[in-house]
């Protein structure tokens, strides 16, 4: 093993993905996942890599400071990729402290615990933060994109929580030379998506045929990219990227929200067999998201000329494969979509 490298949150979304990519393209690595296992973190995402050998799964909370440092004591990281956080903007504004904890406090006491691991001598290591496009707050013009130097206007709790976690990575590397390297992802879409946000929520009410909640009149613009892709991005940058530095992610692939759905409808419609135009009918406009962004929209020009990242699908292969997946993973969806989640679901969209 070359590498003991502890990514965190990886039994979510992305980070599932993320563990996925390392473990399998990196043999000579350790790959150690630290998740707290709160509602968004599912064993079941990595179940196809949970007994390779360079991989090990601990169960922790990143704000819990004794548990990390125990856990730096117990392995000798040489990296850190950190993707544990509350995600969903909805839930933080009904509960912004659960970010502030998790996504400000977690992440400094992972800063603070790696600095002093790696007692200041920071050779041959790298914390990497992965954060989100959010931090930039929204567009308004059509011929307006996020750079790295875009400054910072978060306007939900979560990406406050976010832009405050980047502002610390960003500290510890200026005060104290830290090894940090930052990036700020679009909208991401594919397998194990949770189904609270936009793709699989939509997909999953079309399919049980319950009402598709569209925020506000649906013209919210949003830049997806295939969430294989964001953990190519993470590898490449993770590997070549320049400690300090930023990069930005994206698909250069942006859509209105109601545009979306009503893809998501025609797709469903004809995989599932049913009438033309059947599922659309089951759009349900509701009150907009309190402060709802209008429009991101990535410029990830940097990251593909220093880098040579590209995206690897097209936006109508990644929804393919993605509706594909969900088609054949209902499993997935069932055991997630019961007990507490789906009271929370039902109280917070007040639909049924
Ligand atoms: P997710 O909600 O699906 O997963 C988060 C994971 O973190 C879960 O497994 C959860 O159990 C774990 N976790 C939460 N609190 C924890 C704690 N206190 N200690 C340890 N583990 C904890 O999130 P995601 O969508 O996969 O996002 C992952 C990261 O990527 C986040 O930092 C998010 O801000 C960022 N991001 C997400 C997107 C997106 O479109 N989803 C885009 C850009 C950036
Ligand atoms: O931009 C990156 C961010 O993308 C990540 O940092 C976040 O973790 C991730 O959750 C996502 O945030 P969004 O708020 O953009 O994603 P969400 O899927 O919640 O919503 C996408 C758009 O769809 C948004 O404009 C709100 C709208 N929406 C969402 C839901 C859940 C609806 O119209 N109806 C819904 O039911």
């Amino acid at each position: 093993m070359n590498k003991i490298i502890l990514i965190t949150g990886g039994a979510g979304f992305i980070g599932s993905h993320v563990v996925r990519q390392f473990v399998t393209n990196y043999p000579q690595y350790h790959i150690v996942n630290l998740d707290a296992l709160t509602y968004a973190g599912n064993l079941e995402n990595i179940v196809d890599i949970a007994t390779f050998p360079n991989y090990t799964f601990e169960k922790g909370d990143i704000t819990d400071i004794l548990f990390v440092e125990k856990l730096f004591l117990k392995y000798n990281f040489d990296g850190v990729i950190h993707l544990a956080a509350e995600s969903h903007v909805d839930r933080s504004i009904a509960d912004p402290m659960a970010f502030v904890l998790t996504n400000v406090i977690g992440t400094v006491n992972l800063l603070n615990t790696a600095k002093n691991a790696w007692k200041s001598n920071f050779e041959g290591k790298r914390f990497y933060h992965v954060s989100t496009d959010e931090v930039y707050g929204e567009l308004h013009n059509l011929d307006e994109f996020f750079v790295e130097t875009t400054k910072y206007n978060p306007r939900s709790p979560y990406s406050a929580s976010k832009a405050s976690s980047d502002h610390f990575v960003r500290a510890y590397h200026n005060t104290y030379k830290f090894p940090v390297i930052i990036s700020n992802c679009s909208n991401n879409y594919g397998p194990n998506h949770f189904p609270e946000k936009l793709i699989p929520l939509m997909i999953n009410n079309i399919r049980n045929k319950k009402p598709l909640p569209v925020y506000g009149k649906g013209e919210n613009v949003r830049d997806w990219l295939y969430v294989i892709d964001h953990a190519r991005a993470i590898d490449v940058i993770f590997h070549n990227g320049i400690i300090g530095e930023t990069y930005n992610i994206g698909g250069n692939n942006e859509w209105k929200n109601i545009d979306l759905v009503k893809l998501l409808c025609s797709t469903m419609d004809e995989k599932l067999g049913r009438k033309k135009g059947e599922s659309e009918e089951l759009i349900t406009y509701i009150a907009d998201r309190a402060g709802h962004d209008l429009r991101y929209a990535i410029n990830a020009s940097k990251l593909m000329n220093e880098l040579g990242w590209s995206p690897s699908v097209t936006f109508e292969e990644g929804l393919a494969k993605t509706v594909d997946w969900y088609l054949s993973n209902w499993d997935w969806i069932d055991h997630i979509t019961n007990g507490d989640y789906q009271k929370y679901y039902e109280e917070m969209y007040k639909i049924g």
